[in-house]
């Protein structure tokens, strides 16, 4: 991963460049990164919108070919990516670190990353994933609405470099997605679950505009998330529940 790397001053979106890499000229090869100085239609989650500071964040887009997952499958990439960004930027920021559901990367209760993976189907596998992170790295100050963003450079209180730390979580993602192609799902798996932002613990949230305390209590195998409350577990998808924090 990583190893064929393209740069771009300015894009709409690195993860629409590379889709249409994909969809108008020759084969791109497995593990090419799409990275963009900046984007101007940068894309989040849930039809979000993606902000960055131009020149100061990690804006990329990689490819990868899982055939060997099965659509059914698909979430299990998602957890062997989170943690790959997750293991490069551990030794870094330490224990606050965690992987909020289902692929957010969380400082103690800011976000300071995310992705947008997109799967293009043939059949019931996965052809090509276009696999979107969005890294604040050295931004300084967030926009108002942003209430909940930091960054690598808030945290630590010092410039970092952003291209070093793009080949550090290429290379761990490298390893997680082998240990995911190699079949060792169960690792997978249990080392998302021991990262996750409120596991196990009591906490309040929003759904069906109810809100209730209830404690995370798992994900399933398809991401779905799993909530326990009053006794009975509910399973939710991304819109359908919010975190809140108070
Ligand atoms: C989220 O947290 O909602 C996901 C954010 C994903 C942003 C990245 S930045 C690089 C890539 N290109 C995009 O348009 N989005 C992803």
């Amino acid at each position: 991963v990583g190893q064929n790397l393209l740069t771009l001053k300015e894009v709409d979106s690195t993860n629409n460049f590379l889709k249409n890499l994909l969809t108008n000229s020759k084969p791109v090869p497995e593990g090419t990164v799409i990275m963009a100085e900046s984007q101007y239609a940068g894309r989040g989650q849930l039809n979000n919108k993606w902000h960055a500071e131009p020149g100061k964040n990690l804006t990329f887009s990689l490819l990868l070919q899982p055939h060997f997952l099965d659509v059914a499958n698909q979430f299990d990439l998602n957890r062997a990516i989170s943690m790959g960004v997750y293991d490069a930027l551990r030794p870094l920021l330490g224990e606050h670190l965690k992987i909020k559901w289902p692929n957010d990367i969380y400082y103690g209760d800011k976000k300071l990353g995310g992705m947008l993976i997109e799967n293009l189907l043939q059949g019931s596998r996965i052809k090509n994933s276009i696999v979107g992170i969005g890294i604040n790295i050295n931004q300084e100050k967030f926009p108002d609405e942003a209430v909940n963003a930091t960054s690598v450079k808030q945290i630590l209180q010092k410039e970092n470099n952003v291209t070093d730390i793009l080949a550090d979580i290429c290379n761990n993602i490298e390893a997680w997605y082998l240990k995911l192609k190699a079949g060792k799902v169960n690792v997978v798996r249990d080392t998302y679950l021991s990262r996750l932002y409120w596991f196990n613990e009591k906490k309040r949230f929003k759904a069906s505009d109810q809100e209730f305390t209830g404690i995370i209590a798992g994900v399933k195998d398809n991401g779905l998330l799993i909530v326990k409350h009053n006794d009975t577990e509910s399973t939710y998808n991304l819109k359908e529940i919010e975190f809140l924090n108070k």
